[in-house]
């Protein structure tokens, strides 16, 4: 049916024959090798023939990018000789183009993984491989571990699992030693140099990147440059700066996620000029980028990590292990001896981690778990991961999802679980946007929220405390620290391009904000924004700016973070905690030196219930980004949560009734006191 030929160059052709009889003779075979030796153009033609005319079922294959199944899908279609979209098709988020007569399809994992709900069998798939399992991602453990199960009830399914050549141990083991193939590229020597930044600055990373990228043009006279950038935003600044200074004589090009495929397209083909081409750490194991000589790495990559302290996930910018560097020098040596220049000092590369840690460890268990149940997976407990979580991290999981109100009792999602299950948040995030959601506030929620995830733009340099403070007063709001937030968002100059940037610096300047913070504050509601654009959601309908819209917004995510005032500056929050407010907090009251107060008076306007953004654990616990709320907005979002006493039965003389008191308490602290007739003590249900 299919015309199967194999690129003669690619160290894996030579290993065919091997690769299709251990595909035949076993159900699961770990394919290993470089990257670029053809594992994921070529294992999907393998499996055709190693299935020959029994294969009743398609090929799946799935990738972590969409930038990835989009282009090794094509390839393939190419290679065949086939019409992409018929034959060989590829499924993503928002598009399919498969077909009825699809045989090979590429996917990424997270549609595999949303298909296990309706098929929980996987009847559809004959083989499936599952690509990059080194990347540890969520996806990829969830499908490692779901598969071994399924596998033993369907001995006609096979599996090949394919990954760099790292930790393939660990797969083997995990699928019964299953045989490791080991596909060696052909590597030519790279040579590692060392020129660590003159600062931390950001500028001077992109600034001396370009300059790397500079002297290595002119050090050798072929070859192309890859240059590893940890954020699209440094991307296109590396690239607009490169285009500037380099002329016409040379191609740069941007490789990321998100991109055009067009422009995909363009990286593979490259034509007479000498290239430079600017990527994320897409173009580490997932993409082969033809003719690279030199390798420049910023050593620097945005990698999820779950945030105690705000409950929340963030995307922040970490160094990189030292596989993860070692696989980036690597696409240096692919076609001839190679030079990777790392900006950093050798020492920091030695005293990084060897590997990169999985998702699962460093995951919020409450979006796991969410997930797991959102894809019908099974129960996390007994689910078997190849690094399972501890005890304690699944219950303090499962201890944040009753608080959202996402599980009930019995652990099974509610109606609020599934719709947060639906969001492509994390769900302490998710829940404060559904309720911005409901009270019209949305716009307002996701600046906020973008806001609470970056470090406070507010400059308050020793030697100009005073201008500084007078220029963020502007923004002062008695209450609370995030309408603070929200007004300093509002007051900054809203223009996009170049001109814009240059408003923003000016403006940072001239109030005492950091121009950085500024940025990735802009960035992280950008991604915020387009994730939830990409669901079909309204995002622009509010009210205007109603506080206690806001306020209700966050008090629904942060339950678990409200505090009850005892005395000055001093609070006490759930389990018995006490908490202080942190002293760059609006709420924050300085001992007034003048006007000692008489002891036993308390003039402080400070508000006795508030709820905290973060709390954070250093010397002591301090709670950081708080408001003002009303108690009532307590047991009115987290009726879920509260537990009621009562108690004192008396006679009213008025009503000519018994009354108790009700008292109403969440985490240990009252919220609400009231009397109520004896009848009428149902809880109010939770919203
Ligand atoms: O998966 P692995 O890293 O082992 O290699 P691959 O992605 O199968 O790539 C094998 C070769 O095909 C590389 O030289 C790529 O540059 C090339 N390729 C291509 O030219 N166009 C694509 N869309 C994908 C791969
Ligand atoms: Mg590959």
């Amino acid at each position: 049916m299919f015309d199967i030929r194999y690129p003669a160059d690619l160290p894996i052709t030579a290993r065919r024959e091997e690769i299709i009889a251990a595909i035949r003779d076993h159900q699961v075979v770990i394919l290993a090798g470089e990257t670029g030796s053809g594992k994921t153009t070529q294992l999907p033609k393998m499996c055709l023939e190693a299935a020959g005319d029994n294969l009743r079922g398609q090929i799946g294959c799935t990738q972590p990018r969409r930038v990835a199944a989009m282009s090794v899908s094509k390839r393939v279609a190419e290679e065949l000789n086939v019409p992409w979209g018929r034959e060989v098709g590829c499924k993503m988020r928002f598009s399919d183009d498969t077909s009825r007569d699809t045989r090979i399809k590429f996917m990424t994992d997270g549609i595999l993984l949303a298909e296990i709900q309706s098929d929980p069998m996987l009847r559809a798939y004959s083989i499936l491989i599952l690509d990059e399992a080194h990347e540890r991602s969520l996806n990829i453990d969830f499908l490692l571990g779901y598969l071994r199960g399924l596998l033993q009830q369907r001995p006609d399914l096979k599996l090949v699992v394919t990954s760099a050549t790292i930790d393939t141990e660990a797969f083997s083991k995990h699928f019964g030693d299953a045989p490791i193939i080991e596909v060696s590229g052909r590597m030519f020597p790279v040579e590692i140099r060392y020129a660590p930044l003159p600062t931390d600055d950001e500028i001077d990373m992109i600034e001396a990147a370009v300059s790397a990228v500079e002297d290595a043009l002119i050090e050798s006279s072929e070859g192309d440059v890859l240059v590893f950038m940890p954020t699209e935003r440094d991307i296109r600044e590396t690239r607009d700066l490169l285009e500037g200074r380099l002329g016409s004589t040379y191609e740069v090009l941007a490789l990321f996620g998100r991109m055009a495929s067009g422009d995909q397209q363009r990286i593979f083909s490259p034509g007479r000029k000498r290239r430079v081409v600017v990527a994320t750490n897409v173009a580490e194991t997932s993409i082969t980028i033809p003719r690279i000589r030199y390798v420049i790495d910023t050593g620097l990559a945005r990698i999820s990590r779950y945030n105690p302290r705000t409950r929340t996930k963030r995307l922040p910018v970490e160094t990189v292990s030292q596989s993860s560097a070692n696989q980036r020098a690597g696409r240096a040596g692919r076609v001839q001896d190679g030079i990777c220049i790392r900006l950093l000092a050798q020492d920091d590369y030695m005293k990084r981690e060897r590997f990169t840690m999985p998702e699962i460890q460093r995951a919020n268990l409450a979006e796991v778990i969410l997930r797991m149940k959102a894809f019908k997976l099974g129960e996390i407990e007994s689910f078997p991961f190849i690094n399972p979580p501890t005890q304690a991290a699944i219950r303090s999981g499962y201890e944040l999802l009753h608080e959202l109100g996402a599980l009930d009792e019995t652990h099974e999602m509610s109606p609020l679980g599934k719709e947060l299950a639906q969001l492509p948040v994390d769900p302490t995030l998710g829940r404060m946007l559904l309720q911005a959601r409901k009270e019209k506030a949305l716009p307002e929620m996701l600046v906020i929220a973008a806001g609470l995830s970056i470090p406070d733009p507010r400059e308050r340099p020793d030697d100009d405390k005073e201008r500084a403070a007078a220029a963020h007063k502007a923004w002062w709001c008695p209450d609370s620290d995030f309408i603070s937030l929200l007004r300093i968002w509002q007051a900054v100059p809203q223009t996009d391009g170049k001109g814009g940037m240059n408003a923003l610096r000016k403006f940072c300047k001239s109030n005492y904000l950091s121009f950085m913070r500024m940025r990735e504050w802009r960035d992280v509601w950008k991604q915020l924004s387009d994730t939830l654009a990409d669901d079909g959601q309204a995002l622009s309908e509010s009210k205007g700016s109603n506080d206690d819209a806001i306020h209700r917004s966050i008090l629904s995510g942060q339950l678990g973070h409200i505090a009850l005032r005892e005395e000055r500056n001093l609070y006490k929050a759930g389990g018995n905690r006490q908490v202080t407010l942190f002293p760059g907090s609006n709420l924050y009251e300085r001992r007034d030196k003048n006007k000692p107060g008489k002891p036993g008076q308390d003039k402080s306007k400070q508000p006795p219930w508030i709820v905290a953004g973060e709390i954070v654990h250093t010397s002591q616990l301090f709670a950081r980004s708080v408001a003002k709320i009303n108690p009532d907005w307590i047991a009115e979002l987290g009726g879920h949560l509260c537990e009621r006493r009562y108690s004192e039965p008396h006679y009213s003389v008025k009503t000519g009734r018994v009354l108790v008191t009700e008292r109403v308490f969440l985490h240990g602290l009252e919220v609400k006191r009231q009397h109520r007739s004896r009848a009428c003590a149902a809880p109010a249900p939770g919203t």
